[in-house]
């Protein structure tokens, strides 16, 4: 790393592929409050400082496009209490972090079935979003009530009756006419999706925009996910191969664990 010990690393250190659109799946707030003998909700507190650290750092590195996974609609399923805690945090967060958003020049954007969301964090979120609509740095997606499935059966409904009132030819629908239907469009699909607190799966997490990202665990909980974690991950990814289905030529050969641990 350039620039002495201490110093913060730019883009420039991390070489290429740099992750220009990064999206995470922030879990284990609960069990890593849980661990300490406090109560759920104090790891939800504590992951707004990683959210406001991460998104700080992403900026800084020059990412275009962070997409955080805040809440699901499966987890409506959720105890009322940590609901009402969590869409009280979104409410606060929205209202504290807008001179963070405009210090960094964040645009702040939606994913998901936002009109799910109680009245008064649905209208801090609208406020934000309108707040930061012209600034030109990075775009931090909150995926807020969002799931992948509600969202492709949203997109599928509304691009059936645009094909119903013959706005749309059936022969013309392709992936990028699909893509129209999404709840952000601009959506870039990401280049790396993070997941935290050790599980290996994507709990319903952008299955469409995903397709071909590369997939990153950090065994951390999302409270203790920070700049280091971040580089690391930032590190992991620039170190991959990505071939989109096709060949390059000259590949390293398996490494003995892997064929070992792929049967045979
Ligand atoms: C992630 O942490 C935050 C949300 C899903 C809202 P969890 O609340 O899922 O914490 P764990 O996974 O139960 O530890
Ligand atoms: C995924 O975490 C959803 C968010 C991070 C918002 P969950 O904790 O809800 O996922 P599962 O239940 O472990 O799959
Ligand atoms: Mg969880």
């Amino acid at each position: 790393m350039a620039g002495g010990p201490g110093a913060q690393p730019t883009r420039r250190d991390f070489g290429e592929p740099f992750p220009d659109h990064l999206a995470i799946i922030m879990d284990g707030n609960g069990r890593w409050a849980r661990r300490r003998g406090w109560m759920r909700v104090r790891g939800h507190q504590e992951g707004i400082d990683s959210v406001r650290q991460i998104t700080t750092e992403c900026a800084r590195l020059g990412v275009q496009s962070l997409t955080l996974y805040a809440f699901s609609v499966e987890n409506w399923k959720r105890p009322r209490k940590e609901i009402s805690f969590l869409m009280k945090l979104l409410a606060d967060f929205l209202v504290a972090e807008r001179p963070t958003l405009a210090k960094n020049d964040i645009r702040l954007r939606a994913i998901g079935r936002v009109e799910d969301l109680p009245a008064a964090a649905l209208a801090e979120l609208r406020e934000t979003e309108r707040l930061t609509a012209n600034n030109g740095g990075m775009v931090l997606r909150l995926a807020l009530s969002y799931g992948s499935r509600t969202e492709l059966a949203d997109a599928a409904r509304a691009l059936a009756a645009d094909v119903e009132r013959g706005a749309l030819a059936k022969e013309a629908i392709d992936e990028e006419t699909l893509r129209a239907y999404l709840y952000d469009p601009t959506t870039p699909d990401p280049d790396l999706v993070i997941r935290t607190a050790g599980e290996l799966r994507l709990s319903n997490f952008l299955l469409w925009q995903a397709s071909y990202s590369e997939l990153y665990v950090a065994e951390c909980g999302w409270p203790e996910f920070r700049e280091p974690q971040l580089h690391e991950a930032i590190r992991s990814y620039t170190a991959r191969v990505r071939k989109f289905g096709g060949l390059i030529e000259d590949l390293p050969p398996l490494s003995q664990g892997r064929s070992a641990s792929g049967g045979a």
